[in-house]
């Protein structure tokens, strides 16, 4: 007999807002470095609780309902990692763990209660929140740097999987420079380098960023330039790449650095978009998520081809063609008008 069928409409409700539970559950297991303890091997509740300092039984009843969505093994009072919580390890490529931790963070569930000022006002919650802050980067720097730095390992995180898929999808081979815009630590510009040794790689980041991206440069691939993409951009270069940076900016923001980057572009230069597609189906539940997350954080957006295309048209810049990649991000090819 079908006791649970989760297609009636009164479940999907209640399955819907029960996510709460698996969300904030998992990022305090992701806090608590609970995978970590167990890297090594399988655990005991009693061990794990001792460890940790915190209550056995809640502890067991924590891991229990994780373990009823796939994240850890929990038998007979034995805690170990499966596939999906070894990525909340510290310590693995690709770790989850910060994004996690960020997701079910106090200040981002702050945030989170007042999406509907969003909704209303069809701007940012951020200043609702009371973080002493009315903006997130700014909180970052001034108010809670801990959560700043969370924050741009999450990121990193995040990320770290769209690399090397959109560097396969592209042919670099035509430039002899390439500057990316916000490229953090520069991780896809030395996955291109490698690829192309003899291209002059650039990373283009406010100065906190170049300052940390020179220290992971170990094989001294890149050259840095310290700047902000709002005021203007440099170098010349046969290739500007902005990934994953626009959909932190609303529309007239996202113009003025579209307009700062045509300034720097010669003729033949191109540009390279890579960001998210949003389609008006009722597909892609994790980017119409991270769309709400973007509005809520930022009064920002994920948007479709067509949002992209007439931003750009405004800018004076024409989208050439958009080339799919084997990760949620596409490569919108753009050049001057
Ligand atoms: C969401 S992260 C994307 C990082 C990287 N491109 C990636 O895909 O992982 C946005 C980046 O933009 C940088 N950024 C923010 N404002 C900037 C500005 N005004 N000028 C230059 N870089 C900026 C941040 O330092 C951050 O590294």
């Amino acid at each position: 007999m079908n006791r649970t069928n989760v297609k009636a409409p009164p479940l999907q409700i209640k399955g819907i807002m029960a996510q709460m539970v698996f969300t904030r559950s998992l990022s305090v297991a992701a806090e608590l470095g609970i995978a970590d303890q167990v890297a090594n091997g399988a655990e005991s509740i009693e061990i794990l609780s001792k460890n940790l300092k915190v209550d056995r039984e809640a502890l067991g009843r924590l891991i229990r309902v994780l373990a009823s969505q796939g994240i850890f093994r929990f038998d007979n009072g034995i805690v170990g990692n499966t596939e999906v919580s070894e990525y909340l390890r510290s310590d693995v490529p690709g770790s989850q763990r910060n994004f996690a931790r960020m997701m079910g963070s106090q200040w981002m569930w702050k945030v989170f209660n007042n999406l509907e000022h969003s909704v209303t006002t069809g701007g940012s919650a951020f200043g609702e929140a009371f973080l002493g802050s009315d903006n997130l980067f700014v909180y970052f720097q001034q108010v809670n740097p801990e959560a700043g730095k969370v924050f741009s390992q999450a990121m990193s995180g995040f990320s770290y999987a769209f690399d090397a898929p959109l560097v396969s999808s592209y042919d670099f081979s035509e430039f002899n420079s390439i500057t990316d815009l916000g490229g953090a630590e520069g991780r896809l510009l030395k996955m291109i380098k490698d690829k192309h040794p003899d291209v002059k790689a650039t990373l283009f980041e406010l100065p906190h960023a170049v300052a940390q991206a020179q220290k992971s440069d170990t094989k001294q691939q890149l050259e840095f330039v310290t700047g902000d993409f709002q005021q203007a951009i440099r170098p010349e270069s046969d290739c500007f790449i902005i990934k994953y940076c626009l959909h932190n900016w609303n529309d007239s923001d996202t113009v003025k650095i579209l307009k700062n980057i045509k300034n720097s572009m010669r003729d033949d230069s191109k540009l390279l978009i890579m960001d998210m597609l949003i389609t008006e189906d009722d597909s892609q539940v994790f980017e119409k998520s991270l769309d709400i997350v973007m509005l809520l954080l930022l009064g920002a957006k994920e948007r479709t081809r067509e949002e992209f295309a007439a931003l750009l048209d405004e800018a004076g810049l024409k989208l050439n063609r958009v080339i799919d990649t084997p990760c949620p991000l596409s490569i919108l090819e753009v050049t001057k008008a």
